[in-house]
């Protein structure tokens, strides 16, 4: 449904986007990582035709951005990252103002209208934009998106200075979007905003794709980039021996307890020695990377 072919801009002799490669296909819901000044924003702006890609193409459903701009408009839904509504117009006369650019007659707008304030829970709202908090705001940026019914959602960082509930609520429509057989494209620098909902996720850091799939993937992906030592845990019952045994890189004792990093699993080993003395173990376990731990190591190597 998306596709990037070596997608690169540059910008004064500086790669934001940097032969990108990615497939997104139908019904999924793609979370595009990174941190600020990765290339988020200026991909989706080439992906929806706002801007040219200096070289390298991108397509949605089939039709290339660059030669069928307005085509692509048709299929295509953008909240961009700073939605900008006129203050001094209701939620429904904004959406009418944007709606009329689809060549809706009056009786299709107020049904389309109606329905999407209804999804997006802003409907009996009266209040006028300019007094919208930002979760509204954001809130009407999707219904905005949504009024052609498009193919493709593009969401940029829309979850950005909404307060916890806003997030979830926020998830949950995108979840719904994608059950109604859309394609969701939605940026975040922030892992866990996105890695509940979405289906398959890409990592950007520096213009450049640093892992992309399932997060499970992704996660298999960057654990072996990164696996050069490994932390194991250990508590015993009494104290604890000295553990000169092969592979030990450093040791962090706090009383009974110690965190191992070891070149290698060396469990077995230090399970042996500590049974040759006798000794209690109350746990012995791989220290497993979250993946937050693991994605920020991923942006800091880039970086
Ligand atoms: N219009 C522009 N002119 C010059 N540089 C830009 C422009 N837009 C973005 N950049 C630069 O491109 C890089 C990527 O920016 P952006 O795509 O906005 O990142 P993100 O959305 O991931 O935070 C940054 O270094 C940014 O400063
Ligand atoms: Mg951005």
């Amino acid at each position: 449904m998306i596709r990037t072919e070596n997608l690169t801009k540059v910008y004064n002799g500086i790669k934001a986007v940097d032969t990108l490669n990615l497939t997104v296909d139908r019904g999924e819901i793609f979370g595009f990582l990174g941190p600020n000044g990765a290339g988020k924003s200026t991909t989706m702006l080439m992906l929806v035709g706002m801007i040219e890609p200096t070289s390298g193409a991108c397509t949605i459903n089939g039709i290339g951005t660059t030669e069928a701009p307005l085509a692509v408009k048709e299929i295509i839904g953008y909240l961009p990252e700073d939605v900008g509504f006129y203050g001094s117009l209701t939620a429904e006369e904004n959406l009418d103002y944007f709606a009329r650019f689809y060549g809706m007659d009056a009786a299709e707008r107020r049904e389309r209208i109606a329905t999407l304030l209804e999804l997006v829970h802003l409907d009996g709202v009266t209040q006028k934009a300019g007094e919208f908090s930002r979760g509204m705001k954001q809130r009407l940026g999707l219904a905005q998106a949504l009024l052609n019914d498009p193919l493709v959602l593009f969401l940029d960082e829309p979850t950005s200075n909404l307060d916890p509930e806003g997030v979830l609520e926020y998830r949950e429509l995108i979840a719904r979007l994608a059950r109604e057989g859309k394609t969701v494209f939605v940026s975040s620098h922030i892992l866990s905003e996105v890695r509940q909902v979405c289906t398959s996720v890409g990592i950007i850091a520096q213009g450049r794709l640093v892992a992309n799939g399932t997060l499970e993937e992704v996660r298999r992906e960057l654990t072996r980039a990164d696996a050069d030592t490994v932390t194991i845990i250990l508590e015993t019952k009494e104290p604890l021996p000295p553990l000169d045994l092969p592979g030990v890189v450093s040791i962090e004792q706090n009383g009974n307890r110690a965190a191992i990093e070891a070149s290698s699993d060396i469990r077995d080993g230090i399970a042996s020695l500590l049974r040759e003395r006798d000794m209690t173990v109350r746990e012995l376990r791989l220290l497993e990377p979250t993946l937050e731990d693991i994605f920020l190591s991923a942006y800091r190597r880039e970086a």
